[in-house]
């Protein structure tokens, strides 16, 4: 049985302007706080109906999505994937290590040829910091961003922030504090957290050895750390990074053994955060290395898998506001 759409709530955002006026998604940074509120209210109304029998709607029947993935991916990639097929439209995967990427195409003219096949919605996901935005103004339709090099990954953020607002069954994030710690210096899931979080009113420290904490980021808002414990004291959340090899060139830490000594999240450090304070990954984890298997698995405190099903909503969300002026949406055309 193909269970009913949900009809899409009155919006309680900006009247007489569009509550999303932007094509693409390609950074939080280019969010205003108000759109942000918007995308998760449209998010969580796919979060019952992902969660009931016969989850398929035909919103996004006869459109065509492409998820052009450059980088190796798991949950964002199979929940794109899912997202649009479960919205009714046609997804296409492409791959870049089966394309011609790797026969020496450039970015652009890949996208160029994504462009001409008139997809209605392309989802990129990039090595190089600002490929996306480069493939967006070359096409036509919407791009959304699925992680490019150590710049956004703005659905992370999304389906981030839907977990804490779900897990704390909370409004927004006002008063909260929470610990990113990690390899900051590469993580594009560091920069969006950073941002989606300070705009729903959390305050952010970020932890990290002197190495792999960028520069700058106080000027964005963040508390630094590069003691953890310290970072740890009274958080309300604590969000764990991996240690992201395969953009660093040389060492940047002694060991992974060091590493977990000094960064990694176990039963005693997590004891330092406030007394219920949860634990969050985007994955892929390394156990035993940022986080201990004790910690990751905890029933009442981790919500790991939670922010995977509402990668889900995020992702169906994303894909219907950018869609609607395409399809033509009353208010939206
Ligand atoms: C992250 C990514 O790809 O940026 N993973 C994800 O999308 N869930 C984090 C990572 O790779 O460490």
């Amino acid at each position: 049985m193909t269970a009913q759409a949900p009809t899409p709530a009155p919006s309680r955002f900006p009247a007489g302007r569009l509550a999303f006026p932007h094509r693409d998604l390609t950074a939080i940074a280019r969010l205003e706080r108000h759109e942000i509120l918007f995308l998760l209210d449209e998010a969580r109304q796919w979060v019952d109906w992902n969660r009931r029998a016969g989850r398929h709607s035909e919103l996004l029947a006869g459109l065509t999505i492409i998820n052009a993935f450059f980088e190796n991916s798991t949950r964002t990639l199979l929940s794109f994937e899912i997202a649009g097929k479960r919205l009714g439209a046609d997804v296409v995967n492409m791959h870049a290590a089966q394309s011609s990427v790797k026969k020496g195409e450039t970015l652009i003219d890949t996208a160029i040829t994504l462009n001409a096949m008139r997809a209605d919605a392309i989802v990129i996901r990039h090595g190089s910091s600002g490929a996306t935005q480069l493939i967006a103004d070359k096409v036509d339709c919407p791009v959304l961003n699925a992680g490019d090099g150590s710049h956004e990954h703005p659905t992370q953020a999304l389906l981030d922030a839907l977990a804490l607002l779900e897990a704390l069954g909370r409004e927004d994030l006002t008063g909260l504090a929470v610990t990113i710690c990690g390899d900051v210096l590469h993580s594009r899931v560091a920069r969006s957290n950073l941002l989606c979080l300070q705009a729903l009113g959390a305050t952010v420290r970020l932890c990290a050895p002197p190495a792999l904490m960028p520069a700058g980021v106080e000027a964005m808002g963040a508390q630094v750390f590069h003691d953890f414990g310290a970072a740890l004291a009274g958080a309300d959340v604590v969000m764990m990074l991996r240690l992201q090899q395969e953009r660093m060139s040389g060492q940047f830490i002694p060991s992974a053994r060091e590493y977990h000594q000094l960064y990694g999240l176990t039963r005693q450090r997590l004891a330092l955060a406030a007394p219920d304070a949860l634990v969050m990954h985007p994955g892929p984890m390394n156990r035993g290395v940022e986080i201990d298997s004790e910690v990751a698995d905890l029933l009442d405190r981790s919500i790991i898998t939670r922010q995977v099903e509402m990668g889900v909503a995020v992702r169906m969300a994303c894909l219907d506001v950018l869609t609607r002026t395409r399809r033509g949406v009353e208010g939206w055309a």
